[in-house]
């Protein structure tokens, strides 16, 4: 706190007393003098001035004024260092240079401040008017030496390998007193964790084992009550990886871990990962039996037209020599013929009119085709049926409905009388013997029969079974 701040303090609490003390005349019980200090606890650095202010104030008509100072330290007399009455002052002659009091200022300073300075100040002001009114206060002083910057050293200097390696790091100050250290990573206060241990002091943070997470910028921040100081930021170096291992071309289709490129084409293909220090990179092609090393570094490049396979396998290896570890990944290559690719590429610019105008003509040629085929179908399966038909299957087709499918109906149908009106059931019975001679009386046995000879008349091969 600045002396500014202690004024500040001092006299708003000079108003407050100066109301209190009108509001206590008012009612006529007061006692009469109040001693009073912005702070109880004083932080003074050594070799610098120290000013300790008290405020006082009284009502009554004061014919003497006394201010007293003392000093005690835990454990000893305390000692008398200056006295006053009204204006003239009675120091210690011990003291007298060091101790300086302006009466009726109360307030000491303390010049220069030393360690053995520190310990309680004791004030005592005694007014003497109509009787004697008496009040003191207490301040601790402490003195300190300012802090000076922090160093900080981490081992192994060298580096540490994640999972296997810890790291000290060491924050030296040359000066200060009653230091408290802080440990910084990316400005924030690193806690206690799993991995992280502190000193007694804590001026040392160890990290067993250290992790790739563990990188960043240390700082130590050394703290006294007189000041702070933070040390420059130190960056342990911690060998990681190789981690997060890709493929990746310059060109081409990529879906998963196959590589779609056109025939012809030289593509780069870039193979990278997280570590520290950078990987090595090696790639390997597959063969049907044969696994080889074709080229080291972080690219490679394949000119499409060399690949003897139109699908090649390969595999991209990371190592870190530092760290001992190693990934892999595999990936294909496919080289698709330019003519198929360029197809594809016109089919998609074709006008919108003219892939209506295809697909109608498809459809168009579609249903011709089904048209013919149905128109014939039909034939061949009743043809079968008449050539060896026993009576089992010219009772299916005597019972068949003949309405499942209208294509099936399809053909030359012929109104034929029949004299003695004849009913369904009695068909199969009558025309069994003489199944495969179509007789004069067949004729009329059934609508059916005449409509299947006649389109087999027609054909190019005539059957024996159907004159
Ligand atoms: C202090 O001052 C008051 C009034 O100014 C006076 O009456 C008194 O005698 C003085 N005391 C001493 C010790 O000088
Ligand atoms: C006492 O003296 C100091 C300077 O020595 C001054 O800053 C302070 O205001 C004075 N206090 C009063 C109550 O007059
Ligand atoms: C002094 O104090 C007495 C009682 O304590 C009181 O009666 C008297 O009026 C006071 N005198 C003055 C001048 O305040
Ligand atoms: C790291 O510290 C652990 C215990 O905290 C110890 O077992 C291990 O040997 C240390 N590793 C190295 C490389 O010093
Ligand atoms: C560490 O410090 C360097 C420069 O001192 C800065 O570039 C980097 O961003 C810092 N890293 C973090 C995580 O704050
Ligand atoms: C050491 O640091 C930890 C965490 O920052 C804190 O909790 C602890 O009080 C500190 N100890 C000392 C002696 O400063
Ligand atoms: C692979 O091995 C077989 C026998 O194991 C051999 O016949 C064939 O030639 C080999 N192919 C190549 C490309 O080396
Ligand atoms: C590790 O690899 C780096 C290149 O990434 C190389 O510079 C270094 O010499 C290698 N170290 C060892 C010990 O092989």
């Amino acid at each position: 706190m600045g002396q500014d701040a202690f004024m500040e303090l001092h006299s708003s609490t000079a108003g407050i007393f100066q109301c209190k003390i009108y509001l206590l005349l008012l009612a006529g019980s007061c006692s009469g003098l109040k001693v009073t200090v912005p702070s109880h606890t004083v932080h003074g650095i050594r070799g610098q001035a120290l000013y300790l202010p008290v405020h006082y104030g009284f009502h009554t008509l004061a014919s003497d004024i006394q201010i007293i100072w003392l000093f005690e330290r835990p454990h000893t007399m305390p000692k008398y260092l200056l006295g006053s009455v009204n204006k003239s002052v009675v120091p210690d002659l011990e003291y007298q240079h060091k101790f300086t009091m302006r009466p009726p200022n109360a307030s000491l300073l303390i010049n220069p401040l030393q360690f053995d300075d520190e310990g309680n100040y004791i004030v005592k002001v005694n007014i003497q008017g109509n009787g004697t009114l008496s009040s003191s206060q207490k301040i601790q002083v402490t003195v300190d030496d300012p802090v000076t910057k922090p160093v900080v050293q981490h081992h192994p200097s060298s580096g540490a390998v994640e999972y296997v390696g810890n790291m000290t790091l060491t924050c030296r100050v040359e000066g200060g007193t009653r230091l408290v250290y802080q440990w910084l990573k990316n400005g924030k206060p690193v806690r206690t964790s799993s991995t992280y241990s502190f000193s007694p002091q804590n001026n040392t943070l160890r990290i067993a084992p250290v992790t790739k997470e563990d990188i960043g910028n240390y700082s130590c921040l050394v703290k006294n009550p007189v000041s702070e100081m933070e040390s420059g930021i130190i960056t342990p170096t911690i060998y990681y990886g190789p981690y997060g291992l890709r493929v990746n071309s310059d060109k081409g289709l990529k879906v998963g871990e196959v590589f779609t490129v056109d025939l012809g084409e030289a593509i780069l293909f870039d193979c990278s990962a997280d570590s520290y220090p950078p990987n090595t990179y090696s790639w390997i092609q597959n063969t049907e039996n044969a696994t080889y090393v074709i080229k080291y570094g972080p690219v490679l490049e394949v000119a499409s037209d060399k690949v003897a396979q139109k699908t090649t396998d390969f595999v991209c290896c990371a190592y870190n020599n530092v760290t001992g570890k190693q990934d892999e990944t595999h990936f294909t290559v496919i080289i698709t013929s330019v003519g198929l690719e360029k197809f594809a590429q016109k089919a998609k610019s074709l006008s919108p009119l003219a892939t209506i105008t295809g697909i109608s003509l498809f459809l168009i040629i579609s249903m011709c085709l089904l048209f013919i085929w149905k128109k014939y179908q039909p034939y061949r399966v009743i043809k079968q049926k008449l050539e060896g038909r026993p009576d089992t299957e010219y009772r299916k087709a005597q019972t068949f409905s003949g309405h499942e499918d209208a294509l099936d109906d399809f053909g030359i149908y012929e109104f034929v009388a029949f004299p003695d009106a004849p009913g369904v059931s009695r068909m199969p019975s009558r025309s069994a013997p003489t199944s495969d001679g179509v007789s004069g009386q067949d004729l009329h046995s059934t609508i059916y029969e005449v409509i299947q000879h006649i389109p087999a008349q027609e054909e190019d091969h005539p059957e024996p079974g159907n004159p």
